[in-house]
């Protein structure tokens, strides 16, 4: 800033879903695997450090390297804090979903709004009273879940390379590991769902609580099983058509980090930082 303030520094962690474990996909350089240990455990992965497009980037693989991590099993709060403590301000992240509407087709991407939480078994916030860097209750507001700024910088990003991808999109994340009955799919097409994942919820509610400005991609890979007449969806659809359309989010995620690096940031970090301490209840 040309006022004599400092722009924030800031480091984009990105986690790869289904489809995208591969850290080596985005072509990170000088890159160097960094472990962390965190208060809540291990992360699901190391941290794949280096630049992208010159700027600062830590890469998480959201099930493991080698896909082996259950999405009830991974360690959510482990991947945040370790993207946090390493100095990410941002994260960016893909997931693969079941589309729930006939016009979000299978290939196409979605910049996620909204959700639903239909998980059951994960902790949900670091203000648990296990860790003494996050101390008393803290309930955040969760009307926009979502980082409304780097929502629209990867608006531009899709735009700019000729990449389909819905505005808006509302996600219900269920717990899983199975996927849905053709009366939960239903239900969830009733409710307003556009599309359905297993990961999307607590990641970003925990990233909201660590102050990051988080931001997801998610791919549709099948159409679940609300379709009349059609069998409904297996492993192998959602695995073939990320991997089919994986080159999409990674030219995606390349051009959106240099429009998150061309903005100072000091005033939004400063923005979420405020909104989480002014959630939680000290000890009275
Ligand atoms: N991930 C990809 N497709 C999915 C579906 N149909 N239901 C839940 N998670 C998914």
């Amino acid at each position: 800033a040309g006022d004599g303030s400092a722009q924030a520094k800031i480091m984009i962690g990105i986690i790869g879903g289904s489809g995208f474990s591969d850290p080596s996909a985005l072509g990170v350089e000088d890159a160097k695997d960094v472990e962390y240990d965190t208060p809540f455990g291990k992360p699901s992965s190391p941290l794949l450090t280096g630049t992208l497009c010159g700027v600062p980037v830590a890469v998480l693989a959201r099930h493991g390297r080698r896909h082996t991590i259950l999405p009830s099993a991974v360690n959510y709060r482990a991947n945040v804090y370790a993207l946090r403590r390493h100095g990410c301000t941002h994260v960016l992240v893909s997931t693969a979903c079941g589309s729930l509407r006939e016009e979000y087709r299978p290939g196409q991407l979605v910049l996620l709004d909204q959700f639903i939480d239909r998980t059951t078994k994960r902790p949900l916030t670091f203000f648990d009273g296990s860790c003494d860097e996050f101390v008393g209750i803290c309930h955040l507001p969760m009307a926009d879940p979502f980082c409304g700024e780097t929502r629209g910088l990867l608006r531009e990003a899709a735009e700019e390379l000729g990449i389909t991808m819905h505005d808006m999109g509302t996600i219900v994340t269920i717990e899983g590991s199975r996927f849905s009955t053709r009366a939960e799919s239903h239900m969830f097409r009733s409710w307003g769902c556009d599309v359905i994942n297993m990961t999307t919820v607590p990641e970003v509610t925990l990233a909201k609580e660590a102050g990051l400005c988080y931001a997801a991609v998610a791919m549709c890979t099948d159409y679940d099983c609300w379709r009349e007449g059609e069998a409904g969806v297996g492993v192998g659809d959602v695995m073939a058509t990320f991997r089919a359309n994986v080159s999409s989010v990674v030219r995606l995620f390349k051009e959106a980090v240099t429009r998150v690096a061309a903005r100072d940031w000091a005033e939004t970090l400063q923005k979420n930082k405020e909104t989480v301490t002014s959630n939680v209840m000290l000890p009275s």
